[in-house]
């Protein structure tokens, strides 16, 4: 059977389907009745959260691109529809702004009933707007034997992020790691381990050894020329299938795996594949044939290349003239076999932009190789740590081990402090949720394409657009419903609807209806920082609201709807954080 469409889908339960989504249902019913018999572009009318409070809560602008095929002044075609608008029960007034904007204001009972039902719904409310389609994820993706540095952090955070939203509007997801395990690193490395390894630093410092040995090697591979004959030697003997070489190689992709695992473990990422580059080493040399054979791959001075000038790109070699295969080869092969075996309608990869033109080439010649899948590239830019840092650092390059490392010792300091009457055990495992916290927010809150400069300052500020500030906020609102449950043992909130008397109580309850459009939303931009701007202005809405008005201390009935707003409050910090795969400790 085939999945249902989505129209059918939402249409089953369309209460909880988001706000903007009804009331630009709402407007389109309502523009078709008032101008029936007009060729009307309904898909163009739109209704959308207003970009500020003073344009009430959502707002629509299509009067203003309607008035042409109207033939009548935007102004005008508001005031027609504002009657049939205005008598919707989730809408408790209308008005017309400027040149005809329409500013929708929402009624506030409807709109608690809303909130507090979505709490309850399936998927807190969040439409499963991906229910029935596969999007393979390339995230992470490091070449192996070596030390994950921190500028592997972005692709495994970013990626990880962008797989847990998409998980969570109903995609179906295959987080594949593209493992670098395979190509000219490995002749170096494995000629330089039969040369200088040492068992037993391998035991010890497995990556270290591994990168020690390679640099060795490396470095000797530009001095003496037959070192470097004999390190591609090596590689070829790899390539075609040496029992020795890949038994060895085979124990570096072991011990490099198990390195990961135990990072990825503490930073949260898991994958449903952990296939290398070495997986499709036997397609790239069919994969060159079928280029050849599509008249695509042409010779150029001893190698083969696939000339771009349609698409204003650099040529791309797909073959050496030494008959080695290059990284979009790689590329090429992978997707095939992806398309082949999982059939996804889309294919993401996390990569610094850096990388930018080698998936440009890749995307422009499986056009032409006739793949319909939709291809994206999500390339951030880097992250840079000013000179001050660190207090211990080696070589010149940062592991992100070492990162982590400080990052909890840090947070070691602030949760020492903090939380007194917690025992050292509680106090290092909650400095260990808000020292990786606090690394990974700094990166997931920046535009992905911005470069982030990291400073511990902000990352652990707890006053500012911080993990450790959402984390607190997340505690304090725990601790508040503890005391409420030590002082009212009786009281019940399940059937509770808040009731949005207090400016700050509404502004709470419009942003939590929110939720569903910014995960949309980042699911639409590749763009985490959405959903970590959204956290950051609930957790203020809330500690406006916190300030303002008593809660234990407000008289029964009035407490039972602020403490079931915290409730509601908590259980959306809480998602969108795990979102973010940032855990949120219940004290600190
Ligand atoms: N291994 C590459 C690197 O470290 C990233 C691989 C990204 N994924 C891909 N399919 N090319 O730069």
């Amino acid at each position: 059977m085939s999945p249902q469409p989505f129209s059918i889908l939402i249409m089953s339960d369309s209460t909880q389907q988001p706000i903007s989504t009804q009331l630009t249902q709402l407007a389109r019913d309502a523009f078709q009745e008032v101008f029936s018999g007009t060729e009307l572009d309904l898909a163009s009318i739109e209704v959308v959260q207003a970009t500020s409070s003073e344009f009430g809560d959502y707002q629509c602008n299509s009067s203003l691109s309607l008035a042409k095929a109207l033939k009548r002044p935007p102004r005008a075609i508001a005031e027609a529809v504002v009657g049939l608008l205005e008598a919707d029960e989730r809408v408790s007034g209308i008005e017309i702004a400027g040149p005809g904007f329409i500013n929708f204001h929402l009624e506030d009972a409807w709109l608690a009933r809303h909130v507090n039902a979505a709490a309850a719904a399936p998927h807190m409310g969040v439409p499963q707007i991906g229910e029935g389609e596969r999007i393979l994820m390339d995230y992470g993706s490091p070449n192996i034997t070596k030390p994950l540095h921190i500028g592997h952090l972005r692709s495994h955070n970013i990626g990880s992020t962008l797989d847990r939203v998409l998980r969570f509007l109903g995609y179906a997801v295959t987080a594949d790691n593209h493992l670098g395990d395979w190509g000219t690193q490995f002749g170096i490395t494995l000629r330089g381990w039969l040369e200088s390894g040492d068992e037993d630093r391998l035991k010890h410092e497995p990556m270290e050894e591994l990168e020690r040995v390679y640099v060795a090697s490396y470095e000797r591979s530009r001095e003496d020329k037959d070192w470097l004959t004999e390190c591609r030697e090596t590689l070829v003997r790899l390539q075609s299938g040496d029992a020795e070489c890949l038994r060895i190689w085979q124990r570096f992709v072991d011990l490099s795996i198990e390195e990961l695992d135990r990072i990825y473990a503490r930073i949260g990422v898991t994958y449903d594949l952990v296939r290398g580059e070495s997986h499709y080493h036997e397609k790239l040399e069919p994969m060159v044939g079928k280029l050849i054979d599509a008249g695509l791959a042409q010779p150029s001075e001893g190698a083969l290349v696939v000339f771009l000038e349609e698409e204003k790109l650099a040529p791309c070699m797909v073959r050496k003239s030494d008959g080695g295969f290059n990284y979009a080869t790689t590329d090429l092969a992978t997707l095939e076999s992806r398309v082949a075996e999982f059939n996804p309608s889309k294919i993401i990869y996390v990569t610094d932009d850096r990388q930018k033109l080698h998936f440009q080439q890749v995307f422009a010649i499986s056009r032409r190789l006739g793949h319909t899948v939709e291809l994206i590239h999500v390339a951030f830019g880097l992250m840079r740590l000013p000179e001050a840092t660190f207090s211990t650092r080696e070589g010149n390059v940062i592991k992100l081990e070492a990162l982590l490392d400080e990052a909890e010792r840090r947070a070691g300091d602030v949760v020492r402090e903090s939380s007194t009457d917690l025992d050292s055990a509680e106090q290092a495992r909650i400095a260990a949720m808000v020292g990786v916290g606090a690394v990974k927010y700094a990166d997931l809150s920046q535009n992905p394409q911005s470069l982030v400069t990291f400073t511990w300052e902000k990352a652990l500020s707890l006053d500012g657009n911080s993990a450790p500030y959402l984390q607190y906020a997340h505690a304090r609102i725990c601790s508040v419903l503890r005391k409420f449950e030590e002082r009212f043992p009786e009281a019940d909130l399940t059937g509770v609807v808040p009731s949005l008397g207090e400016p700050t109580e509404r502004d709470i309850a419009v942003h939590l209806a929110r939720f569903p459009e910014c995960l949309v939303s980042v699911a639409e931009t590749y763009r985490p920082n959405l959903l970590a701007d959204y956290l950051f202005e609930l957790a203020g809405r809330y500690s406006r609201f916190y300030q303002n008005v008593p809660f234990l201390k407000a008289p029964e009935g009035v407490r039972e709807s602020r403490l079931r707003l915290c409730q509601l409050v908590l259980s959306t910090l809480r998602t969108g954080l795990e979102l973010l795969g940032i855990q949120a400790p219940d004290r600190i």
